[in-house]
């Protein structure tokens, strides 16, 4: 009853120590900006990166694409080449700037279709944004070939690869520029964050310019997203404790995210295409010592996710589900499985008290509408279909092998039954 539920999103790489850094923070009310912290975290990429690369902190993945984007010079006329099956931010971002996202088609692997590229480019085509969905490296040599023949920036989205490899070599390391992400769901998390990373001095002059004269989030919101991972360490043991849908912490949960105590990872304005003032906005220093704590953990959350993919790997053969090829390069952020009714085993699992993913069930998570986000149905059949059919299982720091062998139990106990 007190167990924590198998949950994907709820707070997932949190762990004691990390809890008591949050309180810690806290209360050192008078170091929520300071700017040694956000120094700190950005030497600490900076010698993770090595070779030259350079990082910048800003409040979000979002920002950092925002600042780079706008850095590039890139915007009204302009057009930037990303992937469908991506989240609002990364068009958003696009749009923000003046510019026009264009849509390519995926594989099967969840990233931007080499083959589909070059129909896409044209005379107003600057940069390309390549997604290393989930953690599985896309084929960034190939891309990055076609980038430098038509003489187009290359962008790396590593929102959710931090720590993958391609060919030996860091992702984040390819194209002219990198971002990561430090959101509640990714590698490592600071519940919102995100840097820049560069080895063109230009261009990290001309950010490092941008994000000096940028404001900090407010105090509020500083507060709320410090109050995260506390919060959740107390309503998560209870989150299962109650009589049938209504449970102590699903109660406390909705209650802590109306009052507000609590944010979400995309407000509403976004999900039509819309900016908000928060976003580009300078990095707290106190979310920037969550995320510098958490980089001490990098390689055994990575170790741990690579594990319980395998375990699924070799799990799930012989169901109905459609796996993903196993690739020890890959960080397996979340480990993506396709099914024909993965709305249905959705629904399932959860009225069994296990939440799985749905990253992305639409091919633009979560616009309310595909065309404020420029994207016309129709015009990328693999990622809509991958939509449809795709689920994620958990691979989170703290999900056991026992955990993996219930979700893969209630797969299988599901199949049965279609
Ligand atoms: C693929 C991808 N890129 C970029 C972002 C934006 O990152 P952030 O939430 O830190 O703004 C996300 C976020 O959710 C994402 O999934």
């Amino acid at each position: 009853m007190f167990d924590k539920p198998i949950a994907i999103s709820l707070s997932p790489n949190t762990e004691p120590d990390d809890v008591r850094l949050a309180i810690k923070e806290l209360l050192i009310f008078n170091g929520w900006y300071a700017s040694a912290k956000i120094t700190a975290l950005e030497s600490t990429l900076n010698d993770y990166f090595g070779d030259g690369f350079k990082s910048l902190a800003v409040n979000s993945g979002r920002s950092a694409l925002y600042l780079i984007l706008e850095t590039l010079g890139i915007g009204g006329g302009d057009e930037v080449i990303i992937q469908a099956f991506t989240c609002v931010a990364v068009p958003n971002s696009v749009l923000w700037c003046g510019a026009k996202p264009v849509y390519t088609d995926v594989d099967d692997n969840y990233n931007l279709d080499v083959n589909t590229l070059e129909k896409k480019i044209n005379k107003n085509t600057k940069a390309i944004v390549v997604q290393h969905t989930f953690g599985l490296p896309a084929r960034i040599e190939e891309i990055k070939k076609i980038a430098v023949k038509h003489k187009l920036h290359l962008i790396e989205d590593c929102a959710h690869c931090l720590g993958g490899t391609y060919k030996g070599r860091k992702l984040g390391t390819f194209g002219d520029i990198a971002f990561l992400s430090f959101g509640r769901d990714k590698v490592l998390s600071a519940v919102f964050g995100g840097a820049v990373i560069t080895r063109n001095d230009k261009i990290f002059n001309l950010i490092t310019a941008k994000i000096e004269r940028l404001k900090f989030p407010s105090r509020f919101w500083v507060l709320q997203q410090q109050l995260h991972p506390i919060l959740f360490s107390l309503l998560l043991p209870v989150y299962n404790l109650g009589i049938g849908k209504f449970t102590l912490g699903k109660f406390l949960l909705f209650f802590f995210q109306r009052i507000k105590l609590l944010s979400l990872p995309v407000y509403e304005k976004e999900k039509s295409g819309g900016k908000i003032d928060l976003f580009p906005r300078k990095m707290p220093g106190s979310l920037a010592s969550l995320a510098k704590h958490q980089f001490t953990k990098l390689n055994r959350y990575n170790r741990h996710r690579r594990e319980i993919a395998r375990l699924y790997f070799d799990g799930l053969k012989g169901t109905k589900v459609i796996t993903p090829n196993y690739d020890k390069n890959s960080v397996w952020l979340r480990y993506p499985v396709r099914l024909d009714k993965a709305g249905e085993l959705f629904e399932y699992a959860k009225a069994r008290g296990m939440l799985l993913g749905r990253w992305y069930k639409s091919v633009i998570e979560p616009a309310k509408d595909l065309s404020v986000v420029g994207y016309e149905l129709g015009s990328c059949p693999n990622a809509e279909k991958l939509a449809r059919t795709v689920l994620n299982l958990p691979t989170y720091p703290g999900l056991n092998g026992t955990d993996v062998q219930k979700v893969i139990a209630m797969i299988k106990k599901w199949s049965i039954t279609k």
